[in-house]
């Protein structure tokens, strides 16, 4: 491994994950290669635009040549494969560009890497191609997916091609199902970034229904971790979940955010839920600690380093939260919070 193209690297979870990968394997090159949607965003690789181990190439992973051309052209031995559309609101307004990057993308990633015979093909998934799980149980790498939004449908269904290619062609893969992750960059339509720059500027927090529901919210950077553990120190053709164990109640979560950003309560709203909400995820994560990893940060410790990292860094979202979003948070939020009641 040496030459390494990460598509949707200009996105959350890519982005940390170049700039840990360079920070630790000093020998690496990290090819971003990212169509730069609305959740793409330049600004999180700014710190390393001028290391010569980084190189960014805009596309999208539909297209088939141009992958080849940025492949033979620096010489990549290993895909991983983070371009999606990630968030689940979104997915039941339009699923159309969820099913277009997560299978036709994912498949035409697959194609690359069997035709031009890659040493490595790593996919990202996530804990919610399980499914929502009832309390007691935790979701095992064998059990079956049994997605029930949009989003989770596209991933799940990635995550079979991923597998397909493994067993009909021998395609070296892996597969990481990652928990929520939380830390720096994360656009602000997500529940943890929304919550805290919204707190941050007085304005109301929409809690979809009770606020009960059960997410593992994990620090980003273990998270990257942990996929790079995998890829070292991974089984080929695995499955491999990442989380904390540990999971924490919307309210509480919020409890945390705001404490955290001294702003008091009465900013909460409930407001009409997100249809086919999954009210619980939980994984089994002893596949991952006994490869020698566990997480550095506690669900707690994540979500007051995130509060901290929104708070000192407004540069990033204030552009953000004043472009397009703002159609996107009336559409989705504008009667939501005009009939809220008062907490
Ligand atoms: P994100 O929305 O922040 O970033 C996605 C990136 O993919 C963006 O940079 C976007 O421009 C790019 N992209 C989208 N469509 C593309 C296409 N067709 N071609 C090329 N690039 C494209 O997402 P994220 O939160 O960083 O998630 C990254 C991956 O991790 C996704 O596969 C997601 O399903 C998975 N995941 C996310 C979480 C989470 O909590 N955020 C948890 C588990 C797994
Ligand atoms: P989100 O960050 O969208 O991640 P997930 O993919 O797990 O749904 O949401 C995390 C949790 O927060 C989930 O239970 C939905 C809830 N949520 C709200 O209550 N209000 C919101 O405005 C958002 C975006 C999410």
């Amino acid at each position: 491994m040496q030459n390494i193209l990460v598509t949707g690297g200009a996105g959350f979870i890519g982005s940390n994950f170049v700039h840990y990968m360079l920070t630790h394997h000093a020998q690496y090159h990290l090819v971003v290669y990212d169509k730069l949607t609305y959740a793409g965003n330049l600004d999180n690789l700014i710190q390393i635009q001028d290391d010569p181990r980084y190189t960014f190439i805009h596309g999208d992973i539909c297209d088939r040549d141009a992958i080849e051309a940025a492949v033979k052209q620096h010489d990549i031995d290993t895909i991983i494969n983070f371009a999606a559309e990630t968030h689940v609101d979104r997915s039941i307004m339009n699923p159309d560009a969820f099913i277009k990057t997560s299978v036709n993308g994912t498949y035409t990633l697959l194609e690359v890497a069997r035709s031009l015979e890659l040493e490595r093909y790593h996919q990202i998934s996530t804990d919610e191609v399980y499914g929502h799980i009832p309390p007691g149980r935790s979701s095992k790498e064998t059990d079956n997916v049994a997605p029930r939004s949009p989003y989770a449908a596209s991933k799940a269904s990635a995550d079979l091609l991923v597998n397909a290619y493994h067993v009909t062609y021998g395609l070296p893969v892996t597969i990481t199902r990652g928990s929520n992750n939380i830390g720096p960059y994360q656009y602000p339509e997500k529940a943890v970034p929304l919550f805290a720059t919204n707190a941050i500027d007085n304005l109301p927090l929409p809690v979809y229904g009770d606020g009960r529901q059960m997410r593992e919210y994990q620090h980003v950077r273990d998270h990257c971790e942990a996929i790079d553990l995998v890829l070292h120190r991974g089984v080929i053709g695995e499955t491999y979940n990442i989380g904390t164990g540990v999971e924490v109640e919307n309210m509480r979560m919020i409890e945390i955010l705001l404490e955290a950003l001294d702003r008091p309560r009465s900013l909460i709203r409930h407001v009409v839920d997100r249809p086919g909400h999954d009210r619980r995820y939980s994984l089994d994560i002893a596949k991952i600690t006994a490869l020698g990893w566990e997480p550095d940060h506690s669900p707690e410790e994540a979500i007051i380093a995130t509060a901290a990292w929104y708070k000192e860094n407004e540069w990033w979202w204030r552009k953000i939260k004043s472009g397009e979003f703002r159609q996107y948070y009336e559409a989705q939020y504008g009667e939501r919070l005009r009939t809220a009641a008062p907490q």
